[in-house]
């Protein structure tokens, strides 16, 4: 059979992932309040006009997507909470249906045999804290810690692996350059965001300490210099500066990376403390390569260029090359002694077609090969997210990029799992992995 040399350690979990914002809909139902996303989309919507209001309507399909689920035969399955749903003015008063939801959800994923990995912040934030400032007040990042405490109060009993925050680069970028829509572009000043976010991160992996395992998702590319021209070199080096080590360092190192010798950010030593309160593990994003060469125009003075030999790039204009993925895993190891044991929390291919997603299988293959033999060097890799468990809201591209193992079909929201649904199957029955 294809792929038989895709055999994991005993006990690796598998994953599919999913966001709040991406698939549940119901944006006002039982007593959600409205979010930052939220917003933007009835101002102007997304592209084609596309809202999150129904997305998949997740959750109003929760048994059958649990089945989905338990049909894959995953071990685990990473979600978000909407922090609306929950809180909806961000700060005091709870909202009991919204917390009832991910209640069932956490039940039926146990009662499945998947065990649940609680993503605490994907992006979409009560509207009133985006009133407030958003990520660019400081006081976000207390808001924050006591909506974690309250989720933590009501599912700590049953959920035992957290992330803390998804992505917080993208959180700062889209910000920064004004690319999400959801804010005009913010310049150097948005950096400020990072501290707040590492912030809360902190605050939060304190307030989890006694609940089980807890980690931060970071979006990681693996930066290469486009030539040794000098300046190319430098390009690469400030963008893994801005990229790569602008969260990881602090992080692990207790330190803002530096610039010209320079910190990229000034921070607090009591900040970076709580910042770099040790986690117990690190979640990896990973979709493709970074090739830097100077620019005037990038943000920080360099840009995106083509990786030689031009592969293949997908819908988002991201290139296909998943033979890369291992050299980031490579450098991570190398670069930080102290890193702990890794999952890769998210991996996957837009793509625009039906269920004959061939391409997707081969790409997903190809990644975890990459992760294999990271594993087989050394590496303490002891997960694997696809996204996405379903096609869904791809942000502000709206619909039309699908990453999902199962397709949605929008009008009738009926649910098709697609080949690589069957291939990912078949994959898992053939491991031994967790259950319990
Ligand atoms: C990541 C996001 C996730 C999804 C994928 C394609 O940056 O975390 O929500 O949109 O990209």
């Amino acid at each position: 059979m294809a792929d038989d040399d895709l055999v994991f350690p005993r006990g690796f979990h598998w994953g599919a992932a999913t966001a709040a914002y991406q698939v549940e809909g119901g944006w006002d139902a039982d007593g959600k309040g409205p979010s930052n996303w939220d917003t933007v989309a009835h101002r102007r919507g997304f592209a084609d006009g596309a809202t999150g209001d129904v997305a998949c309507d997740h959750y109003h399909r929760l048994a059958e997507d649990l089945d989905l689920m338990a049909g894959l035969g995953l071990t685990s399955y990473r979600f978000s909470v909407s922090w609306p749903r929950v809180q909806p003015q961000g700060r005091g008063g709870w909202n009991p249906r919204g917390l009832e939801f991910y209640e069932r959800l956490v039940d039926g994923l146990l009662e499945r045999g998947i065990r649940p990995a609680l993503t605490l912040y994907h992006w979409d934030h009560p509207q009133p804290l985006e009133d407030a400032g958003g990520w660019m007040n400081r006081d976000m990042a207390d808001w924050y810690a006591d909506y974690v405490t309250g989720i933590v109060d009501r599912l700590g009993d049953r959920v035992t692996r957290w992330i803390t925050i998804n992505e917080p680069l993208s959180v700062m970028y889209a910000a920064m350059t004004g690319s999400s829509r959801l804010t005009g572009p913010l310049g150097r000043d948005g950096l400020a965001m990072a501290r707040n976010l590492l912030l809360a991160h902190g605050f939060a992996v304190q307030r989890l300490r006694s609940s089980g395992e807890v980690g931060i998702a970071l979006n990681l590319s693996g930066i290469m210099a486009a030539s040794s021209d000098p300046v190319d070199v430098r390009a690469a080096v400030r963008a893994e500066a801005y990229e790569d080590r602008l969260f990881l360092d602090p992080l692990f190192c207790k330190q803002f990376p530096r610039v010209d010798g320079e910190p990229v950010l000034d921070c607090d030593p009591a900040d970076l403390d709580v910042i770099a309160t040790p986690i117990d593990f690190l979640g990896v994003n990973w979709y493709a390569p970074a090739r830097i060469a100077a620019s005037e125009t990038g943000l920080f003075g360099y840009a995106r260029v083509d990786l030689p030999g031009a592969p293949k790039k997908n819908m988002l204009g991201w290139p296909i090359a998943p033979e890369y993925f291992g050299d980031l895993l490579a450098w991570l190891r190398r670069c930080y002694p102290g890193l702990p044991p890794v999952y890769i929390t998210e991996n996957g291919l837009p793509l625009d077609g039906g269920t004959q997603d061939h391409e997707r299988i081969a790409y997903l293959a190809d990644c975890l090969r990459q992760i294999k033999s990271a594993i087989d060097m050394g590496m303490d890799i002891r997960g694997y997210h696809v996204w996405s468990l379903m096609d869904n809201l791809e942000w502000e591209h709206g619909y039309r990029p699908r990453f999902g193992l199962v397709h949605v079909d929008f009008a009738t929201l009926q649910r098709t799992p697609k080949e690589s649904y069957h291939w990912y199957k078949a994959l898992i029955a053939r491991q031994g992995s967790w259950r319990g």
